[in-house]
Formats: structure tokens, C-alpha cells, sequence
């Protein structure tokens, strides 16, 4: 990645409908309301559970700016018409997978594309600023991301057996998404 010049607190991306912004203090009751969905919940294996008002104040004031200012990752909010829909993030992992993209979208902005929108975006930015390529998992089960990663230009590349631990210490399968510049 060459993020020379590139100020990471501030870093919005704009896409047709969204704003990828960053988090801020207000973010924090829709981000809580959002994280209460029981999919969420499902897939988001990292979410804090239960997911309280702390969880989320601490994810929009500390961990998304920790992130951002330490130059780990573009944690993102995104926003449709001044309203949050979601969140977005490019994690600036090392290794040869590249940069990894993770979303989510709150259960009352469902069905309209943003996660794709976000994503797509996302995974230009990261290709535009030097990545080879870019990454995603998804749950080989959760059929609703499988989709949202072909839509934002991502290639299965292959399943990636029990790599994922459930919250009941069971183990699951996560296809392998990755996007370079050219698809
Ligand atoms: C996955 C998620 C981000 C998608 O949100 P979204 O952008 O509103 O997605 P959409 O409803 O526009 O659907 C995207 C695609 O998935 C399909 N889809 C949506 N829900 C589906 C379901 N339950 N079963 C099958 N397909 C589904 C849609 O038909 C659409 O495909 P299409 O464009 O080919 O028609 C959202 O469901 C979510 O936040 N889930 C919980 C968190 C999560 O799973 N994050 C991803 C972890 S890898």
C-alpha cells in the first residue's frame, strides 16, 4: 500500500448513494440499534456479544479511530442521505492476501445494494493506492454476502476449510473472495 499523503483520520470515499465516512460520538445508538440483529449477530464472529451501548460507543470512539490513526485500517461508517446504513472497512493486513474488506448493514437499510456499493469502493481505494489485490471471507453459508461479494467485483478463489470458530466453539467454512485491479 503507498498511504503517503494520505490522511487516514479524515479519509471519506464517495460512491453513487454513500458517504464512507468516519465514525463519530452520534454514531453510536444506530450502531448499537443495528448490532442487535440476530445476523449480525450470526456472521459478525468478532461482535462483542451481547452487544451493549458500550460496545458500540467504544467500536465508534476508540476502536474505529485507534484503527484509522494507527494506520491499521479505513474503518468506515456509511451514510445514505445523512443517515447511517452501515459500516465498511478496509484492514491493511500484511501478508499476500492483501487488504481485507468486512460490512455490515443495519437491518432498516437492507435490500437496497450498499453493501456492494461500499465494498466495491473500498476495494478500489485499496487497489488505486497500491494493493495488488484485495480480500474478503464470507461464511460459505451466508448466502446474502456470497452475493454481495460478486457484485463488488470479487472472484471466489476458493473455500478455506473450518477456518472460522462459532461462538459455540464449532468450526465452519469461509469462501475466499479477491478482487485485483482489472476485474
Ligand atoms: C450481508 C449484508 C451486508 C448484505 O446487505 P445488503 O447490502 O443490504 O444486501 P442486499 O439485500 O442488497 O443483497 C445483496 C445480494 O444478496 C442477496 N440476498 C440478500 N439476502 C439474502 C438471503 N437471505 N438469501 C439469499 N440471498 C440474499 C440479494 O438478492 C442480493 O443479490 P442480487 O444483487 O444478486 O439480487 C447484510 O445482510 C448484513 O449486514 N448481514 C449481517 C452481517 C454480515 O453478514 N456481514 C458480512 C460478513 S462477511
Amino acid at each position: 500500500m503507498e498511504l503517503t499523503g494520505v490522511d487516514l483520520t479524515t479519509e471519506t470515499v464517495r460512491t453513487e448513494r454513500l458517504l464512507l465516512r468516519p465514525p463519530r460520538p452520534e454514531d453510536t445508538d444506530p450502531v448499537y440499534r443495528a448490532c442487535q440483529d440476530p445476523e449480525a449477530q450470526r456472521w459478525l464472529l468478532a461482535l462483542p456479544e451481547p452487544y451493549t451501548r458500550e460496545s458500540a460507543r467504544a467500536f465508534v470512539e476508540e476502536i474505529a479511530p485507534g484503527e484509522r490513526a494507527d494506520g491499521r485500517a479505513l474503518t468506515t461508517i456509511a451514510e445514505a442521505d445523512g443517515e447511517l446504513v452501515g459500516a465498511c472497512g478496509l484492514h491493511f493486513v500484511t501478508g499476500r492476501l492483501g487488504p481485507e474488506i468486512g460490512y455490515w448493514i443495519a437491518p432498516w437499510a437492507r435490500g437496497r445494494g450498499y453493501a456492494a456499493e461500499a465494498a466495491g469502493a473500498l476495494a478500489e481505494w485499496g487497489l488505486a493506492h497500491g494493493a495488488p489485490r484485495v480480500h474478503l471471507f464470507a461464511d460459505v453459508r451466508n448466502t446474502a454476502s456470497l452475493a454481495v461479494a460478486r457484485k463488488a467485483g470479487f472472484a471466489q478463489e476458493g473455500v478455506v476449510r473450518r477456518c472460522l470458530q462459532y461462538r459455540d466453539g464449532s468450526r465452519g467454512d469461509a469462501a475466499l473472495f479477491g478482487r485485483v485491479s482489472g476485474d
